[in-house]
């Protein structure tokens, strides 16, 4: 069966490449039992199933993962790979690379394959037309991994990730400490319309108006990668030169780019310019032993255990909570020497 999948599978790849736009499909075998290390809010049930009951053994799970954007996105991918390794789980794993168009092909391919279970991080939060009322349709039920598209509710299962709002309102309150609520702050957004970008944004802003002598005097998207954080930090830089007193960068890669424009242009990241960033990646860690970054707030992406265990659940029809929030925290360089050796990603 498996493999029969894998040719069908294949078959629509190479048609999905002849026409120049196929994501990039990866199948992992695998096997065993996860963690379902928190719940939240309101529970939801999984579309009522006929199937006889499954077991990580025969249980074939589509995923659409957004690209390789980042550090962080690495390691999300390493995590859902490994655990479907680790557990038996028959993973079909597409990478869109950066593309909301290959993640609707994907889902489509998904759909044609009868998979049992589709899970996706929407790249962007709108623009979906009805490709999840498809899958609805055709009884597959959707998790939402890391980022949730703005979609109706009755059009998912589950949605498992950060409280990317409490990331922004976190990284506002780090950088009134560390500013005296007294900045001028740039801000290096994510991709536009992700949900990350949008609600970094606002928690961050909404902590903003208790202090009027903090202002954000330049926002710039880096599409979450080091190379535009870098570009658009130096570009900032030669507007605002020394007026700039703090960074906000709403991911540790976009935060190194500018670490690195900041040095070039000549002054002390860390020191001259506060910076907080979010994902607490290994490189954060070394960033604040050095002196150059000023805390980090954490965005846990090592999803893979608790998305399968959901995965499995919601396949067998069982109830599921509808949120499930990664437990997360925030690191400053007083003891990122002890926490980096503890690091996982
Ligand atoms: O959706 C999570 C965000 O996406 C992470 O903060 C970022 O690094 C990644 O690209």
């Amino acid at each position: 069966m498996k493999i029969a999948i894998k040719f069908i599978l294949t078959g629509l790849t190479l048609l999905l490449i002849a026409q120049g736009c196929a994501p990039q499909p990866t199948m992992a075998p695998t096997a065993a039992p996860a963690m379902l290390t928190s719940a939240l809010a309101t529970p939801s049930t999984s579309p009522a199933t006929p199937r006889p009951k499954k077991t990580y053994q025969n249980l074939v799970v589509g995923f659409s993962q957004i690209g390789a954007e980042s550090e962080w996105r690495t390691a999300d991918t390493i995590s859902i790979k490994q655990e479907a390794a680790r557990l038996g789980v028959d993973l079909i794993f597409m990478d869109a690379q950066q593309e909301q168009e290959n993640q609707i092909l994907a889902i489509r391919t998904f759909i044609a394959e009868k998979v049992d279970v589709i899970g996706i991080s929407a790249v962007v939060e709108t623009g979906w037309g009805d490709i999840f009322k498809e899958a609805k349709a055709a009884g597959i039920p959707v998790i939402f991994v890391d980022r949730l598209a703005d979609i109706p509710t009755d059009d998912y299962v589950t949605y498992l990730g950060s409280d990317f709002l409490e990331e922004g309102r976190k990284a506002a309150r780090v950088m009134a400490t560390l500013t005296n609520g007294n900045a001028n702050i740039i801000e290096l957004e994510g991709t536009i319309d992700s949900a990350p970008a949008v609600d970094r944004s606002i928690g961050f802003r909404e902590i903003l108006k208790g202090y009027p002598n903090m202002k954000i005097i330049d926002s710039e998207s880096g599409d979450f990668t080091r190379a535009r954080g870098l570009e658009v930090m130096r570009t900032i830089l030669q507007e605002h030169g020394k007026n700039i007193t703090a960074v906000f960068a709403q991911n540790d890669d976009m935060g190194l780019g500018a670490i690195q424009a900041i040095q070039e242009y000549g002054l002390k990241p860390g020191v001259d310019i506060k910076i907080v960033s979010v994902d607490a990646e290994k490189e954060a860690f070394q960033a604040m032993i050095a002196g150059t970054l000023n805390a980090t707030v954490e965005c846990n992406p090592l999803l893979g255990p608790t998305f399968f265990e959901l995965a499995l659940k919601v396949a067998n029809g069982e109830t599921v909570p509808k949120r499930v929030p990664s437990a997360e925290s925030i690191f400053f360089p007083d003891n990122a020497a002890t926490i980096l050796l503890t690091r996982k990603y």
